[in-house]
């Protein structure tokens, strides 16, 4: 009997070291849309951007950046901008401000994205959960993940997995190989995505 439980434990041991180590394979996605499927060539993707920053935000330290006159004259300072417009700028993309943090791991989108989202409050009210002298700017946003233990939801509606998907490609896309993906007019190509 204790043979036969010393087996089973070593089994689940083994099998247990094997599923862990197994490698997602993400050479690939085939997802499944009620706007038609999309394939997305993760790997050919990772060939051709500069970082896995491009996509996978998590990766990204929002407290330590590079300064803006590392590339740009000393009177161009972050706070006269808005975050949304430095994002929008062409030449910019999250890893050209933001330093990579290396121990964090790639996770998939849908972690933390849900296939739907009903709120348009996409950032929760610290006084939620706590009194009303903790507000937003009491601690940097890494401090904020720290303290809460890596979590996002707690403060965050994150937006649905299409909404994510569409800002994000589409941000890139209508950059990169624009001709494929808008028309003269700009609007975007959906059939360029989406499998009918
Ligand atoms: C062009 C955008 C893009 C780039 C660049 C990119 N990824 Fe991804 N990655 C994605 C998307 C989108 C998914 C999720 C696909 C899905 O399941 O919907 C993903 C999924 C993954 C997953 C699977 C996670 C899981 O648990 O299922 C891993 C691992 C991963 N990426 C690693 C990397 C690494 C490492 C790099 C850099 C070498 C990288 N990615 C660059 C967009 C990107
Ligand atoms: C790693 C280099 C780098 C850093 C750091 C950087 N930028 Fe830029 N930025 C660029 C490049 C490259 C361009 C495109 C310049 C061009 O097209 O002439 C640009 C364009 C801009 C533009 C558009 C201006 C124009 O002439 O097109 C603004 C505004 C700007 N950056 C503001 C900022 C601010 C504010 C910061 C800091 C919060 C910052 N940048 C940090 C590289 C950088
Ligand atoms: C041109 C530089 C620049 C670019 C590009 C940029 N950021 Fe930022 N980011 C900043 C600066 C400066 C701050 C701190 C000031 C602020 O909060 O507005 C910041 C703050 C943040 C924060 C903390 C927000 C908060 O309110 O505490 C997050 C998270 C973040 N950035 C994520 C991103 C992501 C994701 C991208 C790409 C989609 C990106 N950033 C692109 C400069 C940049
Ligand atoms: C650990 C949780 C988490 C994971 C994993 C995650 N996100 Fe997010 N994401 C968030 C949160 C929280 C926000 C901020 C709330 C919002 O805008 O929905 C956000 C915002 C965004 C935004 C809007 C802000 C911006 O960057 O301009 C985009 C686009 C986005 N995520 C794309 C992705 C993609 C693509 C992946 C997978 C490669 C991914 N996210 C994985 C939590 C996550
Ligand atoms: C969903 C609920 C929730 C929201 C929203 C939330 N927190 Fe917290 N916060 C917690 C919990 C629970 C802890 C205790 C974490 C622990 O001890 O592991 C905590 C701990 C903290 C701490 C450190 C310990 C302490 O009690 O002082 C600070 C600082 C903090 N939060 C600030 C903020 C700020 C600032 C905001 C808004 C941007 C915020 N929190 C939003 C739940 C929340
Ligand atoms: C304690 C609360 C708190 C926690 C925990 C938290 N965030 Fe945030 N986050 C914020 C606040 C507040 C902002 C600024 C929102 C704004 O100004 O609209 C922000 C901004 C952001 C932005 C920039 C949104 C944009 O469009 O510029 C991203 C991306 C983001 N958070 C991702 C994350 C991710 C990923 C996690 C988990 C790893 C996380 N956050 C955990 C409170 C939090
Ligand atoms: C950071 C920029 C970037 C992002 C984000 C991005 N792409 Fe791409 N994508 C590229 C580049 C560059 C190519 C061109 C590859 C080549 O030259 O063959 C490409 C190629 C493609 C193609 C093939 C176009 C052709 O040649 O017919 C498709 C389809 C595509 N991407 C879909 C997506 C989808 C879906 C997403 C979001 C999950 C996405 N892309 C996100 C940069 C990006
Ligand atoms: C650059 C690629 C790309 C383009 C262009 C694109 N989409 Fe999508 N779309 C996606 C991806 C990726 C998803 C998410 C699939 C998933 O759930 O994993 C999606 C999801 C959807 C969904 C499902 C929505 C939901 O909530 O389930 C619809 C509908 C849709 N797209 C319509 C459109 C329309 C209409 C256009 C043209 C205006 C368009 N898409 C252009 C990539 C694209």
């Amino acid at each position: 009997m204790l043979i036969v439980l010393a087996l089973g434990a070593a089994l689940v041991g083994v099998a247990g070291y094997w599923v862990e180590s197994e490698p997602a394979n993400t050479d690939r996605y085939y997802l499944e849309s009620s706007g038609g499927a999309v394939v997305f060539e993760h790997q050919a993707h990772v060939d051709v951007t500069d970082g896995c920053e491009r996509c996978h935000h998590d990766l990204l330290s929002s407290d330590s950046r590079y300064a803006c006159n590392e590339c740009h004259g000393e009177d161009v300072v972050a706070d006269d901008f808005d975050h949304d417009d430095l994002k929008a700028i062409e030449a910019h993309t999250c890893g050209t401000c933001h330093q990579v943090s290396e121990p964090a791991q790639p996770q998939n989108c849908r972690e933390c994205h849900p296939s739907a989202q009903e709120e348009d409050q996409l950032a929760v009210a610290c006084v939620q959960c706590h009194g009303d002298d903790y507000t937003t700017d009491l601690l940097t946003h890494d401090d904020m993940q720290e303290v809460h233990d890596q979590s996002c939801t707690g403060c965050h509606n994150a937006r649905s997995i299409s909404a994510v998907y569409h800002e994000q490609c589409t941000r890139c896309h209508l950059i990169e190989k624009r001709e494929l993906f808008a028309t003269g007019e700009g609007s975007v190509r959906c059939e360029r995505c989406h499998l009918k």
